[in-house]
């Protein structure tokens, strides 16, 4: 029987190592604090990437290839996670049955491009416009709209500020409301009150809409963040009271940061949504004089392009607000948090040799288009299965002798996951230095 067993604990040791986490995928609401628990604990150093508004421009459209960029790239960065800011779909006046073939449409580009990211989701106000496709949305990533966790040395809170118009009172639209989603003892302004302020290294808070709004900061007629001002400044001295480190948000699909103390702010929507605003950012954003909505000095002719004032271009817009897709990749290394904003196509994966599960040796060049020094952690290959595992080595072309020489930090194999008997998934540990690249060559040992 103890024989038995053994070989039973052999079994599920080795799915467990071929198969990696339970979790892996979409993480449900529900399950955060569960996930995290077992991926993050006694973590000091992390990562994640924040993005979100990815949504078609109108309905029945489809999603952004840009999403498709995006998505690749989380893969090959392979962070700790990664946390959608929300507006998936396009969701307004549609059906539950049509927002549930939007969602699809969005899992399914997850699946074929970053399937092995675990991915946290807040919920915007196009995913949940009625209680009816809020319904939808909770079945597909948990029934709590707003939860939070502790991974590693840092707090997560997710916030709704975009409930389905009907729990509302008159006069509320988008904001930070005592609504209960009924997954809790308390409705929500309660319940952050309550989780905020654990004793924890970093706090982060991440919401749909921006506590700064760059396009409607003096809460205008139609605001496109926050309802009212009071409302607003609720929330805003709850975060800094409790000293959080950041707060992420979407909904404007700009990128924006602003700090106040030691808090940041940032809007982080530019993941695929039709861009708001000029995309020179505010015309006097290299005169060092910073966000000032009273100071920013425009130039219609470069900012707006010639383009017709209307909807979202004769509002403010503030220097430093740029109008561009992007993501952001936050590292946490144990009291020291970096925030790194990446446009797409910052890295690209060109395999050269093999890569077809049959070829003993596989090749590939990998292209870092950003400026800085960048580890990627999820460039895999398709290889022959080896029990004896894989050798692995890293080269670059020198700028002015044009000759190959060794990379200067080696490629290292992460993990090798078996598919079927004779097959492998290879993935690859890469660092590459800024505007550089390196070939990598990987061996069946
Ligand atoms: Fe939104």
């Amino acid at each position: 029987m103890k024989k038995y067993f053994k070989i039973f604990l052999m079994i599920m040791l080795v799915t467990v190592f071929l198969v990696g986490s339970a979790f892996a995928g979409i993480v449900q609401t529900d399950e955060a604090q569960k996930w995290a628990s077992e991926n993050g604990k006694a973590r000091q150093r992390f990562n994640f990437i924040v993005f979100g508004d990815n949504r078609p421009t109108s309905p029945t459209r489809t999603l952004p290839d840009v999403l498709n960029i995006i998505l690749k790239e989380i893969s090959f960065i392979r962070p700790d996670f990664a946390v959608n800011t929300g507006d998936l779909i396009w969701g307004y006046f549609g059906t539950p049955k049509q927002a549930r073939e939007e969602f699809s449409a969005f899992t399914k580009r997850y699946d074929k491009y970053a399937e092995n990211v675990d991915m946290l989701f807040v919920a915007g106000n196009h995913d949940c416009p009625t209680e009816e496709i809020a319904a939808v949305y909770r079945e597909l990533f948990g029934k709590k709209l707003y939860y939070d966790f502790t991974f590693g040395n840092s707090h997560f809170v997710i916030i709704d500020t975009n409930f389905p118009r009907s729990w509302l009172e008159k006069g509320q639209k988008y904001g930070f409301y005592n609504v209960n989603d009924g997954e809790h003892k308390l409705a929500m302004v309660d319940w952050t009150k309550k989780v905020l302020g654990k004793d924890v290294g970093h706090t982060f808070v991440f919401g749909h809409v921006p506590v700064f709004s760059a396009l409607t900061p003096n809460f205008g007629e139609h605001p496109k963040s926050f309802t009212t001002k009071e409302n607003r400044d609720e929330l805003l001295k709850l975060l800094l009271d409790k000293k959080i480190s950041a707060y992420f948000a979407g909904h404007e699909h700009i990128f924006y940061a602003q700090s106040e103390g030691n808090t940041k702010f940032f809007t982080i929507g530019g993941g695929g949504a039709p861009l708001y605003g000029p995309t020179t950012g505010g015309y006097s954003i290299n005169t060092g004089e910073g966000p000032d909505y009273k100071e920013v000095k425009s130039d219609p002719e470069v900012e707006y392009g010639g383009r017709a004032k209307g909807y979202h271009y004769d509002l403010h817009f503030p220097a430093g607000a740029l109008s561009i897709f992007s993501y952001m990749l936050v590292t946490v290394d144990k009291d020291k948090v970096s925030y790194d904003l990446l446009v797409p196509h910052s890295f690209e994966v060109k395999y050269l040799k093999g890569n077809d599960g049959i070829s003993p040796e596989a090749s590939a060049v990998i292209d870092n288009r950003a400026p800085y020094k960048r580890t990627l952690r999820g460039v895999t290959f398709l290889m022959p299965y080896s029990g004896k595992g894989y050798e692995v080595s890293g080269s670059y072309v020198g700028s002015r002798d044009w000759k190959v020489k060794p990379a200067k930090v080696a490629p290292e194999v992460l993990e090798v996951k078996k598919v079927k008997d004779s097959l492998a998934k290879v993935r690859v540990k890469i660092t590459i230095p800024g505007s550089n690249s390196i070939d990598v060559l990987l061996k069946v040992k």
